[in-house]
């Protein structure tokens, strides 16, 4: 992967930074979040975005709320700031319902105050700090074991369909679904991606073919609804999405549209495969069913490229995902191993494991 491709999330000098992923691809912004509120809406606008990546920003949010809440109230007692940060917590994890990964890394960052209780509170703080860049830093290796544990299924020659973007911007570094992309790329194994425009939000055109092409790999750019012509015409060998949370089951909820694709893979008989964190998989969520799924406004359906294009007060749905039955899934890649379907008993004695 190109070394120069901007980071979704850095943390340098103790300035937490996003890349305005709204603003993708015509402008590289920056931007310094150095509120909650802001980290709020930076998740909430999709600034920050992609499931891993929302779970790393709202790890060092709630650090930073922690780190603003004693500059104003240094003398605060470790109980009540404790209970100021669940509040922070429950804050940050609102901008966002259905990607796992924010509720999980909120609920670590909480579990690390909380072990740290007795201890005074600036030390709880920089404890907070040490656990955020903890979680930001083991989402780089994992990204770079999915790649690995995907990789021996990329062959040269492959036309490989993408939805959504699950690469290098929608995590720390590398992706999920593009990290075995990115690792057979780099050994020179022919490959052709396929990247679902992804409607109407666009990640897959303005995120996932733009970073491709930072990177050199052979990308093409289709709308959501040309994918069932290109299977048929036999471009495609493999489908690889990523996933905002799995159910102890199985079911996968992602980006809007995975599930059409699930189903065209079924059909065509082509391998469709999720790429996640082991920390996606959410054993209290039994089913698909049980997912909230996040409803976003009207506006970003009717408008296109910042256009109206639907008649004034048109009726208007927008959930930003959907489900997709675990047994349409051909396999699950993930840090701990590439686990086959059927891998919901799989799942359950990996986390039985650790
Ligand atoms: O609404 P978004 O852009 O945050 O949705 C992102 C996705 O659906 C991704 O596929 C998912 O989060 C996996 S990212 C590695």
């Amino acid at each position: 992967m190109n070394p120069s491709m901007p980071k979704s999330v850095s943390y340098e000098d103790r300035c937490l930074i996003f890349l305005d992923q709204t603003q993708l691809p015509n402008d590289v912004v920056f931007e310094e979040q150095t509120s909650i509120e802001q980290v709020w809406h930076s998740i909430k606008m999709l600034k920050v975005r992609g499931a891993p990546a929302i779970g790393v920003a709202g790890a060092y949010g709630l650090f930073l709320g922690a780190r603003n809440l004693l500059s104003k109230t240094p003398k605060i007692s470790a109980e009540n700031f404790i209970l100021e940060l669940n509040k922070i917590a429950d804050y940050l994890d609102s901008s966002r319902p259905t990607a796992v990964n924010l509720k999980w890394a909120l609920k670590r960052m909480l579990k690390s105050a909380n072990k740290n209780a007795s201890k005074n509170v600036h030390e709880i703080c920089n404890l907070l700090e040490h656990e955020a860049i903890r979680i930001h830093e083991e989402d780089k290796k994992l990204c770079r074991k999915i790649g690995e544990n995907g990789l021996p299924l990329i062959k040269n020659g492959m036309g490989i369909l993408t939805h959504c973007n699950a690469g290098a911007l929608a995590v720390s570094e590398l992706g999920t679904a593009l990290a075995p992309i990115y690792l057979a790329h780099e050994k020179g194994i022919k490959l052709k991606v396929y990247s679902d425009e992804t409607r109407p939000l666009l990640q897959g055109a303005r995120l996932t073919s733009w970073e491709l092409m930072q990177s050199g790999v052979d990308v093409t750019l289709i709308t959501d609804n040309m994918a069932a012509h290109i299977m048929s015409q036999g471009h495609i060998q493999m489908a690889i999405v990523g996933a905002d949370r799995v159910a102890s089951n199985g079911d996968v909820a992602n980006k809007i549209g995975t599930l059409g694709v699930a189903i065209l893979a079924k059909y065509f008989n082509i391998p469709f495969y999720v790429a996640c964190p082991f920390s996606t998989i959410d054993l209290k969520t039994p089913t698909g069913k049980e997912i909230e799924i996040e409803e976003r406004g009207a506006e970003e359906v009717c408008h296109f490229g910042g256009r109206r294009t639907a008649p004034e007060k048109i009726k208007v749905r927008n959930p930003a995902f959907d489900v997709t039955p675990h047994h349409l899934v051909t396999g699950l890649i993930t840090e701990r191993g590439l686990l086959p379907y059927p891998y919901a008993e799989k799942i359950m004695e990996l986390y039985r494991d650790a």
